[in-house]
């Protein structure tokens, strides 16, 4: 059997820094409010006048520099987003010109935080199914595009960002191992973008009624986050015969320092093991799990368990194994 591996990564953060002290200063918050009760101490935001595919752009390119394989060798582009550049074309297809792709299978998906593990299990089929040989998997979002920055419940959260994974298939007995992705939609109303959809269509009213912004109940998100992300671990290692001591490294998606040590303690796994960088870009959504194995390349050795979960908008939730 064929395993579709992870062999190239590549990242990309906007040089533009939103700090709590800034934050601050235009919302009733505070610096020691924020890192108290998120962990989170700066967020990086990109140009007004840029979009969400000229982040992918960016973090394709930087996995193409390590990369074996050139722009025209890549036969898949699955883009994981909530902030696609326009509703139409899609943020891939856009992105396959900027770059000067000619025909690839280009396509978003929107499943909010949890888009990139969803992508990356779909992905991993089409490299299994060796029908695609060279899939790239990418988790982007310009989150700053859907906030209300005067919003306190929602500006300290929320950074922009992109990376990108490649996926080919290897004959070892590692990759993208199994999955369990899950979503039920019964909690929509407590997380969500109503504005600018076909519901509800952007109107002077939708403006009005501030409908084009992110809006949340952020206690009910956290709670399900930490229940759905624990029992969704345990079901999967489970699945596996596997138990918390086999994982050399727990990658979750990055929303609160809280939630996550909060899954990690239920988990039982040891703080040293859990990587993390929520502290420096907030929430970028579907670009939060990619990120952080971006930031962390260089510590994940070849032969490591990885444990991967997520939980966003809808709810949907999920957790991956992959073998490094
Ligand atoms: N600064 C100062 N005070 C604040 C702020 C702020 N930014 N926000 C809320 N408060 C106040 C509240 O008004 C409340 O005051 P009160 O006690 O006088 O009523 C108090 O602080 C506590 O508010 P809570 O909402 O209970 O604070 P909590 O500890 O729950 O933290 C937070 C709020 C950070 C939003 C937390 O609930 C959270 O992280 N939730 C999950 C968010 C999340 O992960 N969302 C994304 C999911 S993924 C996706 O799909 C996009």
């Amino acid at each position: 059997r064929l395993n579709a591996k992870i062999t190239a990564l590549g990242g990309y953060v906007p040089p533009g820094i939103r700090t709590n002290a800034w934050l601050s200063d235009i919302s009733d918050t505070s610096d020691e409010w924020i890192l108290k009760r998120t962990g989170i101490r700066e967020r990086r935001i990109l140009a007004n006048d840029l979009g969400t595919s000229d982040m992918v752009v960016e973090a394709v390119q930087n996995l193409l520099m390590k990369a074996e394989i050139t722009v025209e060798e890549i036969a898949c582009l699955i883009v994981a987003t909530s902030t696609p550049d326009m509703p139409m074309p899609s943020t891939a297809n856009i992105v396959c010109r900027k770059l000067g792709i000619k025909q690839t299978f280009g396509f978003d998906i929107n499943a909010a935080c949890s888009g990139f593990l969803y992508a990356l299990s779909l992905g991993a089929s089409l490299v299994e199914s060796c029908r695609y040989k060279n899939v790239i998997v990418v988790g982007a979002d310009k989150m700053s595009s859907v906030l209300n920055k005067y919003d306190r419940t929602t500006n300290i959260l929320f950074g922009d960002g992109a990376a990108a994974v490649l996926l080919q298939s290897s004959t070892e007995k590692a990759g993208v191992m199994d999955s369990i992705l899950e979503g039920n939609g019964e909690g929509m109303e407590f997380l969500n973008i109503e504005g600018g959809g076909s519901r509800y269509p952007a109107s002077m009213e939708t403006l009005l009624s501030k409908k084009h912004f992110i809006k949340q109940e952020g206690r009910v998100v956290f709670r399900n986050a930490i229940a759905k992300m624990v029992k969704v671990c345990r079901n999967l290692l489970e699945q596996n015969q596997l138990s918390i001591k086999d994982i050399s490294w727990f990658v979750p998606h990055q929303a609160n320092l809280r939630i996550i040590e909060a899954v990690g303690k239920e988990l039982g796994i040891e703080n040293e093991k859990i990587l993390t960088n929520v502290q420096y870009y907030g929430n970028t959504t579907a670009a939060t799990i990619p990120l952080c194995l971006w930031d962390y390349e260089a510590t994940i050795k070849k032969g490591d368990l990885l444990l991967l979960t997520t939980f966003g908008a809808g709810f949907t939730w999920g957790a991956t194994l992959i073998k490094w």
